[in-house]
Parts: C-alpha cells; sequence; structure tokens
C-alpha cells in the first residue's frame, strides 16, 4: 500500500517509515527535509503536496517539534492560537485535504499525546489541544466519506535512555506499531494508546486503572508523581 507520512523525517515518524518500508511503499514528507517538503499549517501548502503524488491510500501525520511549555499565567494568546493552529487546527486541515485525495479503503492517522491525561503545569495548552483532536477524531470518524478510515495515535514518551531512576517508558518500536495497526486494521474512530510502558513501571501513574484515564488529577498525587518525573528529566522539554 501507499503510504504518505508527514513529518516523516522525525523521530517517530522516520521510526514508522523505516517498520512499514518492509511491506508498504512509503513516501516522507517533512517541513523541509523528506522526499517531499510541505507545510501542514497550510491548505495551500497541502494540496501542492498531494498534487504531487498520485494514489495514495494512506496518510499519517507525524509533525511534532511545535509546540509551546509553558505555564498557564505565561502562555500568551498568540502561544495558545499557535498550539491549537498546530496540534488540532493543521491535523484538522490534513485530514480535510486527504478526504480529497487519498483512495476508497484509505485511512488518515493523526497524532495526539499523552498530555491530554497526564497534565503538568507546563503542558496545558498542548494537554487541551490534543483531547480536542482526539474529540475531533472520534466524531469525525462518523462523517466521512465511505470506505474512508481515521484514528490517532497518542505517544507517550519514546525515550530509550535506561538508567535506574529513568524506565523506558515507551519503545518506539511499539509507538509505531499502533499507527502500523491503525494503517493495517479495520478500526476507525479509534485512539491507540501505547501506554504500556507507563502501566508497567513502578511509578504511580502507572497503576491507575482505565477510569482514572478519564479525567486529569491535577492537585492529586498523580500530578505530583508526573510533576517530579517529568521535571526530572530535561529531555522532555521537546516533546
Ligand atoms: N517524541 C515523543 O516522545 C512524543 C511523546 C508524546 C507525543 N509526541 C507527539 O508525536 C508527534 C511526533 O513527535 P516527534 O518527537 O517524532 O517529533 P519530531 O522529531 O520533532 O518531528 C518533527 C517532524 O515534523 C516535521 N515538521 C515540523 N514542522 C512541520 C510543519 N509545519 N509542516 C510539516 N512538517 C513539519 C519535521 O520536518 P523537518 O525535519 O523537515 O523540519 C519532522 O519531519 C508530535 O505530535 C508530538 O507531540 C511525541
Amino acid at each position: 500500500m501507499k503510504v504518505l507520512i508527514i513529518g516523516g523525517t522525525g523521530k517517530i515518524g522516520h521510526r514508522l517509515a523505516q517498520d512499514l518500508s518492509t511491506t508498504h511503499q512509503v513516501i516522507v514528507a517533512g517541513l523541509n527535509s523528506g522526499q517531499h517538503q510541505c507545510d501542514y499549517s497550510s491548505e495551500l501548502s497541502l494540496h501542492g503536496l498531494f498534487m504531487k503524488i498520485n494514489n495514495i491510500e494512506h496518510v499519517v501525520c507525524t509533525v511534532g517539534g511545535d509546540m509551546i511549555h509553558k505555564k498557564f499565567d505565561q502562555l500568551t494568546n498568540n502561544d495558545w492560537r499557535y498550539v491549537i493552529e498546530r496540534k488540532l487546527f493543521a491535523q484538522m486541515l490534513v485530514t480535510k485535504i486527504s478526504e480529497m485525495y487519498i483512495k476508497n479503503g484509505g485511512s488518515i492517522t493523526l497524532t495526539s499525546g499523552y498530555h491530554s491525561h497526564f497534565a503538568t503545569p507546563e503542558t496545558i495548552a498542548i494537554g487541551s489541544a490534543n483531547a480536542a483532536l482526539e474529540t475531533f477524531v472520534m466524531q469525525f470518524s462518523k462523517f466521512l466519506s465511505s470506505d474512508i478510515r481515521i484514528n490517532a495515535v497518542s505517544p507517550t514518551p519514546v525515550s530509550s535512555m535506561k538508567s535506574d531512576q529513568l524506565p523506558e517508558l515507551c519503545p518506539i518500536t511499539q509507538v509505531a506499531r499502533s499507527y502500523i495497526d491503525s494503517i493495517e486494521g479495520d478500526d476507525t474512530g479509534k485512539i491507540f494508546r501505547p501506554w504500556d510502558g507507563l502501566y508497567s513501571q513502578n511509578i504511580s501513574f502507572a497503576t491507575l486503572d482505565e477510569s482514572t484515564y478519564g479525567g486529569c488529577k491535577v492537585g492529586g498525587s498523580l500530578f505530583k508523581v508526573c510533576s517530579y518525573f517529568i521535571n526530572s528529566f530535561s529531555y522532555f522539554s521537546g516533546i
């Protein structure tokens, strides 16, 4: 199958491209890198991309590196617009344009992120946008053209760093597997949550049951553990 990965030169996208390319034809697009260039926040740019590639069956968006980590009182109105225009609006545009070009039987897979459920003081904007995107995916799956599916993957940090203090939260192969399941499976309106690493580690939020994931525990023990855990490791700041 022919799969277009927008953001396919990034950390997650690159791994997905590698894993997919053994069985599928993969086309990789980035803002400045990849086989094709496009800006996913521009309708014109997306049209240009799709017009260059024929017969796309599946579209994946793994664009990243464009989120803002700030506390609520530091977030400007423009910061909020920036985050929402990318995580939500740009991926809505990817959906809108993809629907015009991809073949029946195809799929669209977008990317949210675990901050929809795990809040820190610096991820209020990101978490809100992630949650809105997931709602968009779940609702719009009911109204897409027949035979086109839409899902989202919600990654956790894909660190492979290992130390006594820092467990691997999620192997990148598991995150890539979620995108592949979205492409190859029958699901639509599904949010894939490759969160096993969160569950299996000996940290408080790993022990939460599914019902607890329904809401952020800001102010509670989860928040304290998340804050401690996240603030302890600066590599999270680029996510
Ligand atoms: N990595 C994690 O641990 C993690 C955890 C939770 C959620 N996520 C989510 O997963 C997604 C991917 O994360 P990542 O870490 O793989 O990101 P990343 O490594 O920063 O990926 C950046 C990719 O996006 C492309 N890109 C950036 N701006 C673009 C634009 N305006 N239009 C088109 N392409 C653009 C880049 O192209 P160029 O290289 O050409 O600039 C590159 O291919 C993000 O939505 C992120 O929020 C990631």
